[in-house]
């Protein structure tokens, strides 16, 4: 994320394959059943949140019954471009063209509105940017208009260095990740940001309203095969703690060659903790 609130292509290129092998079975098929048990609604309205450039989209689509119509929704308008040209050739789980529309807006603004006709909301990768009180605006607009929501890869904090399968995490790195999550709960826009307190958030606002709740882990295991990814996460979080500790530039310094020197040499596997929830307002026999 640059200065201006901004993810560049490339970032979220690189991180692509390995959001797609993190993701958790239990939620993809609960919303799966969801909208395979509202045969009246078909084409099934699918509204994706902060699709920069439609990683989640590619992802589920193929996963989910059709016919389906998804709305993007994101601020950058060049992310958008990049999303319809690589999501429009899709197809559903049988085979069948889907339908992709973008909508450049701010989330910031988000209104119930958007989500009349909604038969399942979708986000990945969001939910650690947004504040407490954006979570109760979505979970309000979701009861209200009783759609099911599906909420992927949001950060839980969980994050470990691992040698032949032992956690090697020292005190360095427990005073880096305290700094990292400091400074993923700073506002992005959205306002004081919820960072590794997403996915308990998310569940305390669904469930208070009722919803039926599938929740699971859905971590990145990073082995050296995927050393740029792991190196480009250092980059990103020395560069995070320098902004949220800038007094201890020289410990950071010290931290960020240590590890970046093991992860290079593949010494070091990276696991990098995060959940998926699906939240529906009934069983999914009853969505009909
Ligand atoms: C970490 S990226 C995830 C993108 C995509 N969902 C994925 O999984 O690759 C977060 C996305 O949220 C978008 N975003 C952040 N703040 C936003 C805002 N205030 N309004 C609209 N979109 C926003 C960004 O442009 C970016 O595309």
């Amino acid at each position: 994320m640059n200065a201006a609130g901004m993810f560049s292509e490339s970032w979220l290129a690189r991180r692509e394959q390995a959001d797609h092998d993190a993701r958790a079975a239990v939620p993809l098929q609960a919303a799966s059943d969801w909208l395979a048990a509202r045969r009246g609604h078909a084409p099934w309205q699918l509204l994706d949140l902060g699709s920069g450039s439609g990683a989640n989209v590619r992802y589920l689509a193929p996963r989910l019954p059709g016919p389906q119509h998804w709305h993007l929704v994101d601020h950058d308008d060049s992310l958008l471009g990049h999303a319809v040209g690589r999501c429009q050739p899709l197809r559903d789980n049988a085979g069948m063209p889907i339908h992709v529309t973008t909508h450049q807006r701010d989330l910031h603004a988000l209104e119930a509105s958007w989500f009349a006709d909604i038969d399942l909301v979708t986000a990945s990768a969001l939910c650690d940017l947004v504040s407490a009180t954006w979570v109760e605006t979505l979970a309000d607009a979701c009861a209200t208009h009783r759609t099911a929501i599906l909420i992927t890869l949001s950060v839980d904090g969980n994050i470990r260095f691992q040698a032949d399968d032992v956690v090697v995490n020292d005190a360095e790195d427990a005073w880096l990740f305290e700094t990292l999550a400091a400074h993923q709960r700073r506002d992005k826009g959205l306002g004081p940001a919820l960072g590794t307190t997403a996915p308990q958030a998310l569940i305390q606002a669904f469930t208070t309203r009722g919803f039926h709740i599938a929740d699971a882990e859905s971590p990145w295991h990073l082995t050296p095969a995927q050393r740029p990814l792991a190196l480009s996460l250092i980059d990103g979080w020395a560069a995070a703690a320098r902004e949220q500790a800038p007094h201890d530039r020289q410990r950071i310094e010290r931290w960020w060659q240590r590890r970046r020197e093991a992860l290079d040499r593949g010494h070091l596997d990276l696991y990098v903790g995060h959940r998926d929830l699906f939240a529906a307002p009934e069983p999914a026999h009853a969505s009909r």
